[in-house]
């Protein structure tokens, strides 16, 4: 399986439009260390033909022109057949109306999820109206048996729930269901690798914590360095964990729960602008990177 991460950045990117932070003000100025990151999504490919792309990320245009691999070889073709969304965070769903106009698109999501996207952020009932007529939906069922795509047939997707939030325009914000948020891990039937892509971790539960040690590579939610840090830095009243982010750093920190962990290759996805890790010369990456940990960028490619 390919893993090509396409956006590497939490909601906004680096830089984000309205930002003045540390690394957003040093990637403007030309800071070597820092890089410019779109928002979070990621394809996989078994083929290098057929992809299925994981959110629908509001930079998904510059992320598909940055990515020859998923350039139309025919006339009018899209080489992105099936779309998972793990949440319906704006950052995850808003690129999908930039897609219209390859309606019908076939989506894999949670029913929670395709409520939101069918009433309070109505993307799957807009799409209706374009050619070929909207989105084909296909219900992820958490912690049920795995499901197959027909395009990646050596492997199969199994969803976790995951304890995050609802997006911040849910009327279930501060209130999550059970399938508000997952996490999807995919294997490989014939040599058992797994990938575990959870970018939006609230807490460490136990369970998931079993899961993550048995992933070959593992994609996990980097959002936030300490959990007071957008209040730190005067951007927002909330804590991480409010918005449904584990922070990194600290004696309950996601890095303590990495150290214990063997087998995965830890790589770091859906980092906040604000996070210090993403400049290269402060202490925090240093410290993240003695820790054998990964801050994943666009453009960067995975084989297992
Ligand atoms: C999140 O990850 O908490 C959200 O994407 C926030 C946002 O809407 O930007
Ligand atoms: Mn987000
Ligand atoms: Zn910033």
């Amino acid at each position: 399986m390919r893993i090509e991460i396409l956006g590497s950045s939490a909601g906004g990117g680096l830089p984000q439009f309205n930002c003045n932070c540390n690394n957003c003000k040093g990637y403007r100025e030309g800071k070597k260390s820092i890089k410019r990151r779109t928002q979070s999504s990621i394809t996989i490919s078994e083929d290098g033909e057929n992809w299925v792309l994981f959110n629908t990320s509001p930079d998904i245009l510059e992320q598909i022109h940055n990515s020859s691999f998923l350039h139309p070889t025919k006339p009018r073709e899209t080489k992105i057949k099936a779309i998972i969304f793990i949440d319906a965070q704006i950052d995850h769903t808003t690129g999908l109306l930039m897609l219209r106009e390859g309606c019908p698109h076939e989506v894999y999501c949670t029913k929670e999820v395709n409520e939101e996207l069918n009433t309070s952020f109505p993307l799957f009932k807009m799409l209706e109206h374009w050619d070929g007529g909207g989105t084909i939906y296909n219900e992820i069922i958490p912690n049920s048996k795995s499901f197959e795509l027909p395009i990646m047939p050596n492997h199969e997707f199994y969803a976790l729930p995951l304890i995050s939030n609802a997006p911040p325009y849910s009327k279930y914000r501060d209130k999550p269901r059970s399938g508000d948020n997952i996490g999807i891990v995919v294997k490989n039937k014939l040599t058992g690798k797994k990938l575990f892509y959870l970018p939006g971790l609230g807490v460490l539960e136990k369970h998931i914590i079993k899961e993550m040690s048995q992933a070959d590579i593992l994609l996990v939610d980097g959002t936030l360095w300490t959990n007071d840090e957008m209040i730190k830095n005067g951007f927002s009243q909330k804590l991480g964990t409010d918005m449904g982010h584990i922070p990194l750093s600290g004696e309950h920190g996601l890095i303590k729960i990495l150290d214990t962990l063997d087998k995965p290759r830890k790589i770091l996805i859906h980092i906040n602008n604000t996070n210090p890790i993403l400049d290269e010369t402060s202490k925090e990456y240093t410290e993240l990177i003695s820790h054998d940990i990964e801050i994943s960028y666009d453009g960067m490619s995975i084989e297992i």
